[in-house]
């Protein structure tokens, strides 16, 4: 809010059921002793002309006798889109819209909600660990790290953003991972395991801390029905989703969760999972961390020879989608920095 050139009140929407970042605003003007009539307003997006779970902004914005609205980006939603605005001017509030890049740079304020808006599906940004000779596992390694321990404090800090995270059963049962944001009141996402088979150990420490936040697992409709209920029993939520490929099961899945009102999706799962997420057209962003080591034991096929990886083999030509090598999609933006001792590349392929 700014009136005269001084800025008289700030806010924001700090969380879902929270007051709107224009009334809180209005609140903070108001605490600072400053009378928003007059004033004009910098929104980054449009204010909402309908009753969720807060009273519309519009309201309060002509209540408040506010002269100016400065709007960055639009609502793409099907309730708001161009409501606002309109209901602004016809109370003689004059209405200004953005464009170019400050518009750009506000509608990357809000992918999340934007994608949400636009496609009920919630927004998926992969990150992955990679070596220099392009591994993404350590094996039997004695450290199960790829990547060094400034790039994992940064993991811990966007743990905190998404609504959900999501890993394969693979690393599930590797490394027994927690998937909590460790950082001091950090919001917890809903924690989310790809496994098809219902495989999820009762005992995993996943299951060992449904009291820091639930757990949600991901089978095929031809999942073991006891393992599915033991892990029900345990507390998990079970989500069957339906589909040929791998890929499609994917697709499903993240049908069901935007359907939930998840936003967001950080992906942390290994490659047979990102691979899954890629085939089916559902990444947003990538974050990559490439860190300076080499690890052994590459991972051989097994021979036709054993019987055992035979069947692997089978199991994973049914469960994955064969590989398109003829699609090859350049990021619409990348940027590269250094973490600690690692290179982190960032790229996005769809903004909404
Ligand atoms: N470098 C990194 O950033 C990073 C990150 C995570 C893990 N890792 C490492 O990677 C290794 C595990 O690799 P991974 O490839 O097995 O991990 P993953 O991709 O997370 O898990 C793969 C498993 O997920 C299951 N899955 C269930 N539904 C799926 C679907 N729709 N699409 C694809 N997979 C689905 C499959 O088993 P079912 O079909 O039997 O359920 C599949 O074998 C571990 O050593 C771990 O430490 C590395």
């Amino acid at each position: 809010m700014v009136r005269d050139g001084e800025v008289i009140g700030e806010g924001f929407h700090a969380e879902l059921g929270g007051l709107h970042a224009e009334r809180a605003a209005l609140e903070d003007c108001r605490r600072r002793g400053e009378d928003p009539a007059g004033a004009t307003m910098y929104v980054s997006l449009e204010p909402c002309a309908h009753q969720g779970r807060q009273p519309p902004c519009t309201e309060a914005i002509l209540e408040a006798g506010i002269a100016r609205v400065v709007i960055a980006s639009e609502d793409p939603s099907e309730k708001a889109a161009g409501r606002g605005p309109g209901m602004l001017r016809d109370g003689g509030v004059e209405v200004e819209l953005a464009a170019g890049a400050e518009a750009g740079a506000a509608r990357l304020l809000n992918q999340p909600f934007r994608k949400h808006a636009r496609t009920g599906l919630p927004l998926v940004t992969l990150k992955l660990a990679i070596s220099l000779n392009g591994r993404t596992s350590t094996g039997s390694a004695d450290s199960p790290w790829i990547s060094g321990e400034a790039s994992r404090s940064l993991v811990h800090r966007w743990r905190a953003e998404p609504d959900a995270i999501a890993i394969g059963i693979g690393p599930a049962l590797a490394d027994d991972p927690l998937l909590t944001a460790r950082l001091p009141n950090a919001r917890q996402p809903l924690r989310i395991v790809f496994d098809s088979d219902a495989r999820l150990p009762l005992d995993s420490q996943l299951l060992a801390t449904l009291d820091q936040s639930p757990v949600l697992v991901v089978v095929a409709p031809d999942a073991d029905s006891s393992r599915a209920t033991a892990l029900r029993d345990a507390g998990a939520e079970v989500l069957v989703a339906s589909g040929a490929t791998a890929a499609d099961r994917v697709s499903t899945a993240l049908a069901d969760l935007g359907r939930r009102g998840i936003t967001s999706l950080f992906l942390e799962g290994g490659r047979t999972l990102a691979s899954a997420f890629t085939t089916s057209g559902n990444l947003d962003e990538t974050r990559i961390f490439i860190a300076p080591v080499l690890l052994g034991e590459p991972e051989l096929a097994p021979r036709p020879s054993d019987p055992e990886g035979e069947s692997e083999n089978e199991d994973l030509a049914r469960r994955t989608s064969p590989p398109d090598h003829s699609e090859r999609r350049v990021a619409l933006h990348s940027s590269t920095e250094t973490v600690g001792e690692d290179i982190l590349i960032t790229s996005r392929f769809r903004e909404w």
